[in-house]
């Protein structure tokens, strides 16, 4: 099977798109990374990219003004001219328009740090801990047009610790992010995931063990 051309869409650090270029280094891994697009000219996630020889677009949104079709067209011309398959939204923190997302109905991930349908929005790790959450954690799901919604592929989940900070839960449910994320985009780049009535299936089933992580903390 020929590998997906992917891009990663990234605003800031890029960590989660660091993972996906690692996993994708290996030439039997079923997705390549071929682009790194930015909304932030200044992300430190460009940098990450060009050092691992990855090309990099940046689209500055603040040119567009109110103009968020027009950002997405640019985008998507972007997207097209390097022939990109799947998307991965990797802490990309900018609402894209129906119509972009309709566009890429199916071919475009994100990752979000929390067990959706819990938590979407911002400040997860600091919700979570105020309602008093046992479990936490992460998932990667396809992209609809509602915000933090769409087919969950793959989860992640952390135990909540008696003397958990914002900062100490972060950094545990961000190296589960690590894990899925390359994980999800595997199964969607071998075409194992399929969606059935607003759900996932993953080899024809709702819930393989492929899709889930439990460390073991
Ligand atoms: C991650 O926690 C991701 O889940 C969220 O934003 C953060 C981005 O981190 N959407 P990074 O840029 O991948 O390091």
């Amino acid at each position: 099977m020929s590998r997906k051309r992917v891009a990663v869409l990234i605003s800031g650090r890029g960590s989660n798109m660091a993972a996906l270029i690692e996993a994708a280094k290996d030439k039997t891994y079923p997705a390549e990374i071929v682009l790194v697009a930015s909304n932030r000219p200044d992300a430190a996630g460009l940098v990450t990219a060009r050092a691992a020889g990855i090309a990099t677009h940046a689209i500055d949104h603040t040119i567009f003004g109110k103009d968020r079709a027009g950002f997405d067209r640019a985008l998507n011309r972007v997207l097209e001219q390097n022939r990109i398959e799947i998307v991965c939204l990797a802490g990309f923190m900018r609402l894209l328009t129906a119509g972009f997302v309709s566009q890429w109905e199916g071919r475009m991930l994100n990752i979000h740090p929390a067990l959706l349908p819990a938590f979407k929005g911002l400040d997860t790790h600091k919700r979570a801990l105020e309602a008093g959450a046992k479990t936490h954690g992460a998932t990667v799901h396809f992209v609809a047009p509602e915000m933090d919604s769409g087919p969950i592929i793959a989860q992640g989940a952390v135990a909540v610790r008696d003397n958990d900070t914002e900062q100490t839960l972060a950094a545990r449910v961000l190296a589960v992010e690590h894990r899925i994320y390359p994980l999800a985009l595997r199964l969607v780049a071998e075409d194992r995931v399929q969606i059935v009535d607003g759900r996932c299936l993953i080899d024809g089933v709702p819930a393989p063990d492929t899709a889930s992580l439990f460390p073991s903390d």
